[in-house]
């Protein structure tokens, strides 16, 4: 039995019932499936579209099958066509007549991108608590190494010291970023569709303002067409997600690499780790792994949206129907990355020991020395080129820049005096980077505060 029996004399080939039906992925919006159907009975009712008994009639029977869909008294068909259409045929079942009529109006083109937005909104506001949550783990764990020294990398060479805390927080900044992108997504979204029909709205005299604020949305969409063809807000979404995935494989990588033994500058609880098979003395990283991983998914889900939508003419086509296991996926994988990742960093032990040690070679310090000569007059570039013959004369020499005696710092320039030594302690160096926004112990806790107080903000206000 098919929604459109009337203009057909032949039942569907089973092979294409399967290949038609999007019951498997789209059953994940009965809730919202249901709730707007509410909106839109109701909306019927007082517009005097169907009469106020049977938009009652329908609205019970609907709200009697979502409380049977939660205790599991009713169980979704998997041979239904959608879900949309499993949800009216249950009605009709259950309260007869006026159930057909909860479809005056309404095409399950408006319906599905009435759905896809109740439902996109729920999880993108999951989404947010986690990222949270993922921004305040960042946020502690940066605070609690604020001083802890570290080397700071370009081109994975050792650069300049900086403190752990600064680079954890810079991953907090990131996170915060994704949190609005979500927003702006999620605020241009919030239109409703409800009312633009199978494409060219309806000659009922709808109340398009009554579904769209009972619905909780800003307002009616303004343009049938667009209406029901609209998935920008998936794009939109999947491009969010995929930026999020970048945040989370980068910090994944590092995490990585903080564990080898060429760094071991972390070491992952037990809980959070994985052996090997074969080599008794391995612990793998396998979360961070597969965050990195996984983040391969999300581009995909995103590129497959894009692909999908590109060559759509207006309005509805069947193509879009794709829109839900992609955008599905990409949610579903985000979250799980961000569920896992805060209890892996929580209960991961800092070596602060093996990151002072690293920070100690590599010659962070040298422009620091080059520092020091300009603040005794010397031109920068001069002083730069300075510091470069004292790294080479060190690396033949096998020494440090602090094992370098003041006689020999001395042969290259006299401008050099007892001060040099304290210039390029590791620990004035990064504590003398108090400049907003830079690694000193003071100016991390600075910073943390004023991330967390934004933070703040963010979850205050809310979706
Ligand atoms: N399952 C369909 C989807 O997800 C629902 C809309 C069907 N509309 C149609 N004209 N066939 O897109």
């Amino acid at each position: 039995m098919n929604l459109w029996d009337g203009r057909f004399s032949k039942g569907q080939d089973e092979a294409l019932k399967d290949f038609n039906s999007s019951i498997r992925f789209d059953s994940r919006m009965a809730a919202e499936d249901i709730q707007g159907s509410i909106a839109h009975a109701a909306m019927l009712g007082r517009c005097g579209i169907i009469a106020i008994s049977e938009s009652e009639t329908i609205i019970n029977g609907l709200k009697d099958i979502a409380t049977d869909l939660e205790s599991g008294a009713l169980v979704i068909d998997p041979e239904a066509e959608d879900i949309h259409t499993f949800i009216e045929g249950e009605l009709t079942k259950r309260v007869g007549d006026a159930g057909k009529r909860l479809h005056t109006a309404r095409s399950r083109n408006d319906q599905v991108a009435l759905d896809i937005r109740l439902y996109l909104r729920k999880l993108s506001a999951n989404l947010r608590s986690q990222l949270v949550t993922m921004a305040e783990t960042l946020l502690k764990l940066a605070d609690e190494n604020a001083g802890v020294v570290m080397p700071g990398y370009t081109h994975l060479q050792r650069a300049q010291p900086i403190t752990f805390g600064h680079h954890l927080a810079a991953y907090a900044q990131m996170i915060m970023r994704d949190i609005g992108r979500v927003d702006d997504a999620v605020h241009r979204m919030n239109e409703c569709p409800l009312g633009s029909g199978a494409l060219a709205a309806t000659t009922y005299p709808l109340d398009r303002e009554m579904t769209a604020s009972a619905l909780g949305f800003s307002a009616p969409t303004v343009n049938s067409l667009d209406g029901v063809s609209d998935r920008d807000f998936c794009v939109e979404l999947a491009a969010a997600l995929s930026l999020i995935m970048v945040h989370l494989s980068r910090l994944s990588e590092e995490i990585i690499l903080w564990c080898s033994w060429e760094f071991k500058f972390i070491e992952l609880d037990d809980a959070f780790s994985t052996g090997s098979s074969i080599m008794p003395q391995k612990k793998n990283p396998d979360i961070a792994e597969l965050v990195r991983g996984k983040s391969g998914r999300v581009f995909g889900d995103l590129m497959s949206l894009l692909t999908m939508l590109k060559g759509l003419p207006l309005a509805y086509n069947k193509d879009m129907q794709e829109d839900k296991e992609a955008i599905f996926d990409a949610f579903d994988t985000v979250s799980a990355c961000l569920s896992i990742l805060p209890p892996m960093l929580n209960t991961m032990k800092v070596l602060p020991g093996n990151m002072r040690k690293a920070a100690a070679g590599g010659f962070i310090n040298a422009t620091d020395c080059a520092d020091f000569l300009v603040s005794k007059g010397m031109p920068f570039r001069q002083a730069y080129k300075i510091t470069g013959q004292i790294v080479a004369f060190c690396i033949e020499k096998g020494k440090s820049l602090e094992e370098v005696t003041l006689e020999e710092f001395r042969s290259f320039t006299p401008e050099f005096d007892e001060g040099i030594y304290s210039a390029i302690n590791l620990e004035n160096c990064v504590n003398g980077r108090t400049v907003l926004g830079g690694p000193a112990e003071s100016a991390v806790k600075a910073q943390v505060a004023a991330a967390l107080k934004k933070l703040h903000q963010l979850k205050e206000a809310g979706l």
